[in-house]
């Protein structure tokens, strides 16, 4: 099912509820890493499965986390998920079980569903853990999430470039 080629994007896809505070750092984080290594057939983006914030920056603090570690989220806009992406997307990571659901929902077909995966997967296999929403909490919320992803984000390059090699 992964297979990245030279030649063909892969494109990944960073689902959570809102698009301003958990994927749009999971999009940066990943992003930031992908332009490091120079590697150019992995892009990413991200969207939200509620379209209360449509088109905001991200929170200011996911932009201030993100700033600590050099990742710049400033730029980004929300915006909401569509079925299309389902065409888009080779792979699309969400946040919580909730977004799971909600973006299962929406799935046409088996082939749509194998592409939704929980993110924490990719670092605790078949644990299910989710990214918690750090929305209505403190700046120590945005950290713990922050450190999350980028673990996470580092475990899933890994992944898309040994599928390459
Ligand atoms: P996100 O966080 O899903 O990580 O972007 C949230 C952002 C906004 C809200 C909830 C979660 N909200 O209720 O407005």
């Amino acid at each position: 099912m992964l297979e990245v080629t030279t030649t063909q994007k892969f494109k990944v896809l960073m689902v959570c509820l809102g698009n301003i505070c958990r994927s749009p750092l999971a999009e940066g984080i990943l992003k930031t890493k992908i332009s490091l290594l120079g590697i150019n057939y992995i892009e990413v983006a991200s969207a939200g499965t509620d379209d209360y914030h449509l088109g905001s920056s991200p929170d200011g603090r996911s932009v201030a986390i993100a700033n600590e570690f050099n990742v710049d989220i400033s730029n980004q806009k929300s915006r909401h998920f569509k079925v299309t992406d389902f065409d888009e997307f080779d792979l699309i990571y969400v946040m919580d079980k909730s977004n799971y659901s909600d973006v299962l929902a929406l799935a046409r077909n088996k082939n749509d569903k194998q592409k939704v995966k929980l993110i924490l997967n990719e670092l605790y296999p078949k644990q299910d853990k989710e990214v918690p929403d750090p929305y209505y909490g403190g700046d120590k919320g945005f950290e713990n999430v922050y450190k999350m992803l980028d673990k996470a984000c580092e475990s899933l390059l890994t992944k898309l470039i040994l599928i390459n090699e």
